[in-house]
């Protein structure tokens, strides 16, 4: 009996852990504004209208302009992965708008946003465009947050704002270029893989039990080196939250003979990368060098050994100490890590550089499109239950492509370009059309 109510206990104090970085998350100290609350009021302009929108239409426009959804709980009118936060040193005075993880880590399923599922929406690089110019500033941003629709550079923002740190993370008279590389076109991962691994981002370079790692997003240089230990318990709680997220459930029907066919396939192609799942799943954790992998190499070689030792010298890598800790320190890898395939279905598009748009065109490298779009607003009337993935439209070739403008330029993923090869994993390729798609139904269920 006590031993049962002492589970209990310690089950529900993870589950109020879990709520607690939940709420944090939620909350308006998260981060520090990176804009004036002025720049805000003016974005309107940049919209070619006279006056601000009803919040409803500013909703709206947050959603097809920038990928930014609604969020599911209270948050001043403001899409998820925004809020109104006060300024440091103004005694919360002086509010401004903040960023915080959903921007890049919160998506939409068929008109509902879901915290955890990876924004293939997003384009940041035109929210910060957009921003720097209602905020009156001239001059152009020091970096490119994103090169197309649905992938960022969060690579290139951790290696700008660490430039500005000591390793105690006081702030640096001036700024160190630790390998800036603004090309990586990454594909944020759910959220809800992160239980299952032993290390994690897309080379595996980091210790997927680190807290002090995921709050490099915590860098911007109006906090101080305090606000890092002040927070750490609080990241704490926002990891534990990241590994209660459940991945969404297929919504549409599974044909299961097709599907049990495909479980052996699967097992006899995959599952020594990519683990077995049902009732006692097995993770691997597999890092696949560059050379049997074969994908795009500009992440790999864009986050530099000169980053990561910089990185190992401070805080961050200092999480647990002593002389037989495995301490939390960046690793240098030989390739890109085999994710869990959980909630798979959800996740297109597919690779690190998120380079080709269904599962299908994954196992059958050569039905790959060269340059594919799509309308990114995620609605189940446009998925595509063969393939797995959103409906894409695709052209030959990128011809037309500069003579667009920016922001529907972005909408374009161009294989041809640095960073954005659909090159490799050609696991699928030996399959017959029919094994193919046993493998796809399999996928259905994980
Ligand atoms: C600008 C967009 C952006 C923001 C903001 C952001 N992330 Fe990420 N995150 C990414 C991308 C992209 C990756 C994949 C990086 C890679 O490996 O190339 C990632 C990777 C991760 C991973 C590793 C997942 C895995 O399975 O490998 C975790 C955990 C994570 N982010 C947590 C957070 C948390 C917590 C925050 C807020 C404090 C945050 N991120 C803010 C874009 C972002
Ligand atoms: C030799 C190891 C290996 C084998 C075998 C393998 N994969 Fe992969 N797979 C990987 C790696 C590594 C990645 C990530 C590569 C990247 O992003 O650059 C990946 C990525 C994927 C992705 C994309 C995940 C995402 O969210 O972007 C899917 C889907 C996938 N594999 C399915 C399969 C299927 C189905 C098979 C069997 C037919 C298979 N893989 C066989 C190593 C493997």
């Amino acid at each position: 009996m006590k031993i049962i109510f002492l589970i209990a206990t310690l089950l529900s104090s993870q589950h109020s852990d879990d709520l607690k970085g939940q709420s944090y998350l939620q909350s308006k100290d998260f981060a520090a504004p990176s804009f004036t609350l002025n720049a805000f009021n003016n974005l309107h302009k940049q919209w070619k209208l006279n006056s601000p929108p009803d919040s409803k239409t500013a909703l709206q426009i947050f959603e097809s302009r920038y990928g930014m959804h609604q969020a599911n709980y209270p948050n001043d009118d403001l899409p998820m992965g925004l809020k109104l936060a006060p300024f440091p040193l103004t005694l919360g005075t002086v509010k401004g708008i903040a960023l915080d993880c959903l921007i890049c880590h919160g998506g939409i399923l068929n008109g509902k946003s879901y915290p955890g599922l990876g924004n293939n929406s997003l384009d940041l690089q035109t929210f910060f465009e957009d921003m720097n110019k209602a905020d009156g500033n001239k001059k152009p941003l020091a970096f490119r947050f994103g090169n197309s629709r649905g992938t960022n550079e969060a690579g290139a923002v951790s290696v700008f704002l660490l430039g500005f740190r000591n390793p105690d993370l006081s702030l640096k008279t001036s700024w160190v270029n630790l390998g800036l590389d603004d090309q990586l076109h990454e594909d944020p991962p759910a959220w809800w893989l992160l239980k299952k691994k032993k290390s994690m981002y897309a080379t595996g370079g980091a210790d997927a039990r680190s807290v002090r790692s995921l709050m490099q997003f915590m860098m911007s240089p109006i906090h101080g080196p305090d606000h890092f230990n002040i927070n750490e318990k609080k990241f704490a709680n926002l990891q534990a939250y990241m590994l209660s997220i459940q991945p969404p459930v297929y919504p549409f029907p599974i044909d299961y003979s097709l599907a049990k066919a495909g479980k052996t396939l699967f097992e006899n192609n995959c599952s020594k990368c990519h683990g077995t799942y049902g009732d006692k799943p097995n993770y691997p954790n597999k890092i696949i060098p560059l050379k049997v992998i074969g994908t795009d190499t500009n992440r790999f070689f864009g986050i530099t050994k000169e980053f990561g030792r910089f990185y190992n010298s401070s805080w961050f890598s200092k999480e647990v100490e002593g002389w037989f800790s495995d301490d939390y320190k960046a690793r240098e890898t030989n390739g890109y890590q085999a994710p869990p395939l959980d909630g798979v279905w959800a996740t297109a598009p597919y690779l690190h550089n998120g380079s080709v748009p269904s599962i299908y065109s994954l196992l059958n490298s050569k039905t790959r499109p060269k340059v594919f779009t799509r309308d990114f607003e995620n609605k189940y009337s446009n998925y595509n239950q063969k393939e797995l993935g959103w409906n894409y439209q695709f052209k030959n070739n990128n011809e037309h492509l500069d003579k667009i403008e920016a922001p529907e330029q972005r909408k374009w993923y161009d294989t041809s370009t640095p960073g954005r090869l659909n090159i490799g994993h050609t696991f699928g390729d030996d399959l017959t059309e029919q094994e193919r798609s046993q493998v796809i139904e399999y996928l259905k269920t994980l």
